[in-house]
């Protein structure tokens, strides 16, 4: 197993190092944490007391005997952490949203450039799932499209915080926070995934007294269809998602976290089910794929996903600006 160091200690860090032990992946060896005492306490949860707590990120990165650290701070943070990362040598696994702008994903591309033996991965968990890629050998069988609606509203506990006039960091425009960053960059993915990068976009936000978008729709537009985009974290939705292709269509319980995928055909007359039950840990098949890109050295592969990182950090931006969001990143 290769070694691990984590930054932040929220119970997502948790899930991956679950995730990678169970992949036999990376095996948990240095935890950094602004305080001792939950850098311990998150040892003594995941089992992994042989590994070494630092609470400065300086000494974490010299001192730390790990390849590879998986970056889940702030979203904001992830931009300068990734960077001393890459400039001590290390291997990046950072969470989505994995850069606020594209001015930090170029200064990112341009660090990566001149050290060709180093591997940074966006974690977007949903990409590497196996309904995904059946829903994309689906879509990718259709003989054209004619659009899609994609959907992925969940309503946050943190947003009582915010009802409460709070401003915890994933609404926050410091935390380079709001829907689209949290949960819209999700079927930013599907689409580009399953269709590319769009011509132009555009994004009907509701903008929270937080300054950043709490829910909304947005648009964007392709050559011949449009792709509607429906994401939030204000409410709960229980709405399918669907990719249309004349009289057939691909159909999705949700396009954040894809538990079953059909087709329909015939006026809804015939169905076929085409998805597999999702593991219980949703991050076993990144964790499993970015260890073999990474022992493989399979740089084409790796290209593509940072290819595809990059392509979606564009849209995620050109959709904030047209709702008007501004960070403090920015
Ligand atoms: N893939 C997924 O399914 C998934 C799910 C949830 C979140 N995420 C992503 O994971 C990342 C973290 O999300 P989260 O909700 O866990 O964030 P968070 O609770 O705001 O912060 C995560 C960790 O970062 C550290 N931190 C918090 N505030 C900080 C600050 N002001 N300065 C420096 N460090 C700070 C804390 O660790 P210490 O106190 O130990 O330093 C905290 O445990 C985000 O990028 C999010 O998009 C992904």
């Amino acid at each position: 197993m290769q070694k691990l160091g984590i930054i932040g200690t929220n119970w997502i860090t948790g899930q991956f190092v679950e995730a990678a032990r169970t992949a036999e992946a990376f095996e948990l060896t240095a935890v950094y944490s602004r305080t001792a005492a939950k850098a311990q306490q998150f040892r003594t949860d995941y089992e992994a007391g042989a590994a070494q707590d630092y609470t400065d990120l300086a000494t974490f990165f010299i001192a730390g005997d790990f390849a590879t650290v998986y970056i889940a701070s702030p979203n904001s943070l992830h931009f300068e952490q990734a960077k001393q990362a890459l400039e001590a040598g290390k291997n990046v696994i950072v969470e989505k949203p994995a850069f606020s702008n594209p001015t930090e994903m170029a200064t990112i591309q341009a660090i990566l450039k001149d050290r060709p033996d180093q591997f940074l991965f966006e974690a977007a968990r949903h990409v590497h799932e196996a309904n995904f890629k059946i829903a994309q050998a689906a879509i990718q069988a259709l003989p054209t499209i004619n659009g899609a609606t994609l959907a992925y509203m969940k309503y946050s506990s943190r947003y009582d915080a915010v009802l409460a006039g709070e401003e915890p960091n994933i609404f926050s425009r410091h935390f380079s926070g709001g829907a689209l960053q949290d949960l819209g960059v999700y079927v930013v993915y599907d689409a580009v995934s399953w269709f590319g990068a769009p011509e132009s976009v555009d994004y009907q936000a509701e903008i929270l007294p937080t300054g950043v978008d709490g829910k909304g729709v947005a648009t964007l537009h392709y050559a011949d269809f449009d792709v509607t985009l429906i994401f939030g974290k204000t409410v709960d939705s229980y709405l399918n998602s669907e990719i249309y292709s004349g009289q057939t269509t691909i159909v999705l319980d949700n396009a954040g976290t894809i538990g079953t995928v059909s087709r329909y055909e015939n006026d809804g007359a015939q169905k076929t089910a085409l998805g597999q039950a999702p593991l219980a840990n949703p991050m076993v098949a990144e964790a499993t794929i970015f260890a073999e890109i990474i022992a493989n050295r399979d740089t084409k592969r790796y290209h593509e996903l940072l290819q595809l990182s990059q392509t979606v950090n564009q849209v995620v931006y050109q959709l904030r600006q047209s709702a008007g969001i501004v960070f403090d990143a920015d």
